[in-house]
C-alpha cells in the first residue's frame, strides 16, 4: 500500500498505459481520478476500475474543461497527491506533410494540454505533492516519421526540469517519465489496417534490445516509484522505460 491515504489525478487514464497506472495506482491504497475524452468507454473502464474510482470527461486542450475537472476531484478528494500528466497522442509528420492543422494537432495535445492540466490543477496541488509527465524515449533519439511528436515530448521533458525549480518552495516535486514502444491501442488510432499495426508493431520488437515492445504495466510500475514517497529525494528526472531502445 505505498500510496495509502494519497489522491490522485491521471489524465488519458481511459486506456493504455493511463487505465494500467490507474489500477495499479488503486491497488496501492490510492483514491484515483482518471480523465479521457471518448466517454463510450467510460462504462468498460468503471468496470476495471471499481466504484470507488473517479471517471471524468474532459479534453486537455480546454482549459474550461481541465478546470471542471479539477473542481470535481477537489469535491470529491480535497486535494491532490499525484498528477499524471499522461494524455498524450502519437501522429506521423514526415517534414513534408506538416501543415498548420497538423502542427496545432501536435504541439496541443502534447505540450499545451499538459500546461493547461497543471495550470487546472496547482492550487489543488498539496505540499511534498508528486507531478509526472509522460515524455517518450523518441525525444532523446528522433524518430523516422513522426519528428513534430518527439519534439513536442521534448519540450515536455524540459518543462519537467523548470516546473520543478518553480515548486521547490511547496515541496512538489516534477519528474518525466519517457515510454519506450508500449503496447497500447495508441498506433492503432492512425486508422490503417490491423495488419499494418501488426506488421508495425513486430519491425519495432526487432530493434528493441530487449526484442519486444513493452507493456502499459512497465510504464505503471515507473510511475509508482515515482509517485510514492520511496522517490522522495528524486526532482527534475526523466525515467527512461524503454528496455534499452534509447540506451544500448
Ligand atoms: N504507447 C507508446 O508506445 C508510447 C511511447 C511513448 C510515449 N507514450 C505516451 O504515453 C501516453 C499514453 O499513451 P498510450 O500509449 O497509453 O495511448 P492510448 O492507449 O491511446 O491512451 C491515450 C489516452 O489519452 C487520452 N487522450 C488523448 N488525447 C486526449 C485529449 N486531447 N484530452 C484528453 N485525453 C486525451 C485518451 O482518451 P480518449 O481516447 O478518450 O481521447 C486515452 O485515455 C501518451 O502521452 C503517449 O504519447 C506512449
Amino acid at each position: 500500500m505505498r500510496l495509502k491515504n494519497k489522491t490522485a489525478l491521471i489524465t488519458g487514464g481511459t486506456s493504455g498505459i493511463g487505465l494500467a497506472t490507474a489500477k495499479l495506482f488503486l491497488a496501492e491504497g490510492a483514491k484515483v481520478a482518471v480523465t479521457g475524452r471518448d466517454d463510450s468507454a467510460f462504462a468498460a473502464v468503471r468496470a476495471a476500475l471499481g466504484e470507488n474510482a473517479l471517471v471524468l470527461q474532459g479534453d486537455v486542450r480546454s482549459a474550461p474543461d481541465m478546470r471542471a475537472i479539477a473542481a470535481r476531484v477537489k469535491e470529491d478528494f480535497g486535494g491532490l497527491d499525484i498528477v499524471f500528466a499522461n494524455a498524450g497522442r502519437a501522429f506521423p509528420s514526415a517534414l513534408n506533410d506538416i501543415d498548420a492543422a497538423l502542427y496545432d494537432d501536435i504541439m496541443d495535445i502534447n505540450v499545451r494540454g499538459v500546461v493547461i492540466t497543471l495550470q487546472a490543477v496547482l492550487p489543488d496541488l498539496r505540499e511534498g505533492a508528486s507531478v509526472i509527465l509522460n515524455t517518450s524515449f523518441v525525444a532523446q533519439t528522433g524518430a523516422h516519421g513522426i519528428s513534430l511528436t518527439a519534439a513536442a515530448k521534448a519540450a515536455v521533458r524540459s518543462l519537467a526540469r523548470s516546473w520543478s525549480y518553480e515548486f521547490l518552495n511547496r515541496k512538489i516535486r516534477f519528474n518525466a517519465i519517457a515510454p519506450g514502444a508500449i503496447d497500447t491501442p495508441l498506433i492503432s488510432k492512425w486508422g490503417m489496417s490491423d495488419d499494418w499495426v501488426r506488421e508495425r508493431k513486430a519491425e519495432l520488437a526487432k530493434v528493441i534490445p530487449v526484442g519486444h515492445m513493452g507493456r502499459a504495466e512497465d510504464i505503471a510500475n515507473a510511475a509508482l516509484y515515482l509517485a510514492s514517497d520511496e522517490s522522495s529525494y528524486v526532482v527534475g528526472t526523466e525515467l527512461v522505460v524503454d528496455g534499452g531502445a534509447s540506451q544500448l
